[in-house]
């Protein structure tokens, strides 16, 4: 089984931090959290529960999120995600998003990706089906391989 290492940096009684390069946010349903798990990257994610010590970001990374939801996009990113992204440090992070959904929900498909795209001016790099395909999980790593090489040659 491919490793999902999750363990955070520090934590400091308040928040939790992470080096990771690879946040996503997962329901009970856990659909997410196998994908990101079949990645094999280092990845952390966003605590599920209000009582949960929030998650804090150290590095750049690319958020992995699922829709939840909502028509027209009107609440379609899941709470969770919105509170981890209303913390500044956070969101001056944020280099790139994945969304997950289903297809079934038509044009509402990953729109939470779309939202967060818009809204934090990083691009909606893919999007997948519940779990993904084995062919998403090639297609993702290869691509996030790539677009983190062009970012460092960026800041050169
Ligand atoms: C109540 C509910 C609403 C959903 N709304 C959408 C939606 O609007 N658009 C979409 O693409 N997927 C939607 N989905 C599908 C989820 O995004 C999909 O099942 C995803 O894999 C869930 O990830 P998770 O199990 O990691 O939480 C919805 C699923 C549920 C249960």
């Amino acid at each position: 089984m491919a490793a999902l290492a999750t363990a955070p940096a520090r934590t400091d009684g308040e928040t939790v931090s992470t080096r990771s390069h690879l946040i996503y946010f997962s329901s009970t349903s856990e659909n997410t959290r196998r994908f990101v798990g079949k990645l094999g990257r280092d990845a952390a994610r966003i605590p599920l529960y209000a009582k949960d010590a929030p998650l804090l970001a150290l590095e750049p990374y690319v958020l992995v999120v699922p829709t939840y939801g909502g028509t027209n996009g009107e609440g379609s990113v899941p709470k969770q995600v919105i509170r981890f992204l209303n913390n500044p440090q956070n969101r001056a992070l944020i280099r790139g998003v994945i969304g997950a959904g289903n297809t079934n929900f038509a044009d509402n498909y990953c729109a939470a990706g779309d939202i967060i795209a818009a809204k934090c001016k990083v691009p909606h790099l893919y999007k997948f089906e519940l779990m993904g395909t084995p062919e998403d999980v090639d297609r993702v790593n290869q691509g996030l391989d790539k677009f983190w090489t062009l970012l460092s040659q960026k800041q050169k």
